[in-house]
């Protein structure tokens, strides 16, 4: 039987539903291999989301922790830090049994505990954090975490940070950028990667020599993907799903 729809419109890109993308794909891959930092800007829609998900899929297939933080919709330097704990804390869960899980944050945080809870569903870990804590502090805890993680495993890590432009909605934005610089700079087991498409754009927080972001890697502009390369794979793909498109209509 044949799929509805020929095209993968999921957010986890799998190697068939994934057209070109080939160089990017390559440089971003070497820089998250050589710890190195990206920037990666375009207009909407044009598969930022879809490409850095697919970096990550590669390098975690290579045993690093790859850990992806969406800032949409950050309005405090409390939602920076709630959303970057969660997923590092979700990065350091994959693939463990709950047991060397616990163990594994005991080690790696200071402010991060976990909170068991019983229900009618059964066991559930939560991880937890002292909101009482300086934003400094906290993002000091994920960076030491971040930090003995990859030694505890012999593993490097990739941090993904989409629509990262919102990172300047909190009224503190300027401390925010401030204390993430002076982490990511002092992470050696680390790449980071920064992307944004909607505006502002964040291409000037990184060119800016008076922003505290100024020049932290390589930056990318994402154009489309060129016609004669997206129509074949249009064709291909309804091809699989048993179905016909011609090459001129797509
Ligand atoms: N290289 C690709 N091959 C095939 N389909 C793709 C590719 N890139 C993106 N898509 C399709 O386009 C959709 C949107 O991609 P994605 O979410 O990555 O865009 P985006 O640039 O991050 O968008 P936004 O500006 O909303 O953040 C994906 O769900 C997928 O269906
Ligand atoms: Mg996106």
């Amino acid at each position: 039987m044949s799929d509805i729809n020929p095209f993968n419109l999921g957010n986890a890109p799998s190697d068939e539903g994934f057209c070109n993308r080939k160089k990017e794909l390559k440089k971003l891959l070497t820089h998250a291999r050589n710890g190195a930092n990206a920037i990666l800007f375009s207009a909407r829609r044009r598969g930022e989301t879809f490409l850095v998900k697919r970096v990550m899929d590669e390098v975690s297939r290579e045993g690093y922790l790859a850990t992806y933080v969406d800032f949409l919709s950050v309005i405090s330097e409390k939602d920076v830090t709630e959303k970057s704990f969660n997923t590092v804390v979700r990065g350091v869960r994959e693939n463990i049994t709950d047991r060397s899980f616990m163990n594994k944050v005991k080690k790696l945080f200071t402010w991060i505990y976990l909170s068991i809870d019983i229900g009618p569903e059964g066991v559930s870990i939560s991880a937890k954090y002292d909101r009482s804590e300086t934003f400094g502090h906290l993002v000091d805890d994920i960076s030491l975490g971040l930090d003995k993680c990859p030694k505890n495993n012999k593993r490097r890590c990739l941090v993904v940070f989409d629509e990262f432009q919102e990172i300047t909605s909190p009224p503190e934005n300027k401390r925010v950028e401030g204390v993430l610089r002076e982490h990511i700079q002092n992470q050696a087991n680390a790449s980071f990667f920064f992307v944004g498409s909607r505006p502002p754009r964040p291409r000037s927080m990184f060119t800016d020599s008076k922003r505290a972001l100024y020049r932290l890697g390589f930056i990318y502009e994402m154009g489309n993907i060129p016609k004669d390369e997206f129509a074949p794979y249009v064709v291909e793909r309804f091809k699989k799903t048993g179905k016909e498109c011609l090459l001129e209509i797509a």
